[in-house]
C-alpha cells in the first residue's frame, strides 16, 4: 500500500528521530573517541536497516546467526573473526590503518589460528618436523626502511600443513609448523618448515552456512603467517603467498596483495642449506621485510 506524502513524512520523522535518540543517549561519555565512533555506529546500522527495510524475520534471523556464532567461539575456534574476515572487514581495517605512501612491507589479515608463545627456534631450524608435506626452506632479511639490516628482529611464523590443517586443529593440539625466532646480527633470517598448501577456512559452522547462502568458496590460497616486531618500528602482521597458487584472485578473506606473493622454487633431492642432505624434493622461498618506524602520533588540529 502506497503511502501519502503525509504518512511518510511521519513515518521518516520517526525513524531518524529514533536515530538521533539513540546517537544522543552516548553523548555523556568523557571520551571524544567513543563518543565518535557509537556515533557513526549507530547511523550507520540504522541507516543500514532502513536502507533495506528490515523485517522481523530477517532482524531473527541475524540474531540466531549470532548466537550460533558465540556458540561455535570457544577457545580454539573464533567465529567472531573468521566472519570479519569474510566480509572484508579485517582487511578494510588493514587497508584504513596502512599509509597511503610506504616502502615498508605490507600487512594482511591476522587470522585466527596465531597462538602465544610459540616455540623459540634457532635460524635454520626445523619447524616441519613430523608434519605432512614437502620440506621447504624459508629465508630472508628485516630492514628498515633506509636499508639498514636489523638485528634481534622478533618473528613469528605460523603455517598450515599439506593437508590444509593447522596444528591447533588436529586431535592432538601437539604445536608443530609455528615458532619464534630472531634475526642475525646481519638482519637475516632462516628456518625449515613444509611447503603450505591451500586450505579452506573452518566452515562447518555459521560463517560456512553464509558463504553457501553466497556459493561462495571457503579456500585460501597456499600462504605462510609472519608476525615481525621491534622496539621503535610498527609491527607487521603479513603474510607470504605461492606464486602460481590456483586460488589466489578467489582468497575467501580478500587477504591477497601482489607485493606478498614470492616463488617458491622447487629443487630436486640432494644439497641444501645450511648444509643438509634432502632424500625427497623441497622448494625454497626468500622474503625480504622493510619495517614502518613507529608512526608519529596523530594532532588533533
Ligand atoms: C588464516 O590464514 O589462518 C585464516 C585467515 C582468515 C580466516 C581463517 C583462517
Ligand atoms: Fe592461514
Amino acid at each position: 500500500m502506497t503511502m501519502t506524502g503525509a504518512e511518510a513524512l511521519i513515518q521518516v520523522t520517526r525513524e531518524s528521530t529514533l536515530t538521533d535518540e539513540v546517537v544522543a543517549s552516548f553523548g555523556g561519555s568523557e571520551d571524544p573517541r567513543f563518543r565518535e565512533v557509537m556515533s557513526s555506529l549507530v547511523r550507520h546500522l540504522h541507516g543500514f536497516i532502513r536502507d533495506v527495510r528490515l523485517t522481523q524475520v530477517e532482524w531473527d534471523a541475524a540474531i540466531g546467526f549470532l548466537t550460533r556464532a558465540g556458540q561455535t567461539t570457544d577457545e580454539h575456534r573464533q567465529e567472531f573473526i573468521l566472519l570479519s574476515d569474510v566480509l572484508g572487514a579485517s582487511m578494510m581495517t588493514v587497508a584504513v590503518n596502512a599509509p597511503a605512501r610506504s616502502t615498508a612491507t605490507e600487512s594482511t589479515v591476522f587470522g585466527p589460528f596465531f597462538v602465544e608463545n610459540a616455540p623459540f627456534i634457532e635460524n635454520g631450524d626445523d619447524i616441519g618436523d613430523g608434519m605432512s608435506g614437502h620440506p621447504c626452506y624459508v629465508h630472508g632479511s628485516v630492514r628498515s626502511a633506509t636499508g639498514a639490516a636489523l638485528a634481534g628482529v622478533r618473528l613469528e611464523v605460523w603455517a598450515a600443513d599439506d593437508d590444509g590443517f593447522y596444528d591447533v586443529q588436529h586431535e592432538s593440539r601437539q604445536l608443530s609448523g609455528r615458532a619464534h625466532f630472531f634475526t642475525n646480527e646481519d638482519g637475516t633470517f632462516d628456518y625449515w618448515t613444509v611447503q603450505p598448501a591451500a586450505y579452506p577456512i573452518p566452515h562447518d559452522g555459521p560463517v560456512g552456512d553464509l558463504l553457501d547462502a553466497a556459493r561462495r568458496s571457503p579456500m585460501r590460497p597456499a600462504h605462510i603467517h609472519f608476525m615481525v616486531s621491534h622496539p621503535g618500528y610498527e609491527t607487521l602482521i603479513t603474510h607470504i603467498f605461492v606464486e602460481g597458487d590456483e586460488w589466489l584472485e578467489k582468497d575467501a578473506v580478500f587477504g591477497v596483495k601482489p607485493s606478498l606473493i614470492v616463488p617458491f622454487v622447487e629443487h630436486e633431492p640432494g644439497a641444501g642449506p645450511p648444509g643438509r642432505n634432502l632424500a625427497e624434493k623441497w622448494t625454497s622461498a626468500q622474503f625480504d621485510i622493510t619495517l614502518a618506524p613507529i608512526a608519529e602520533p596523530q594532532r588533533a588540529v
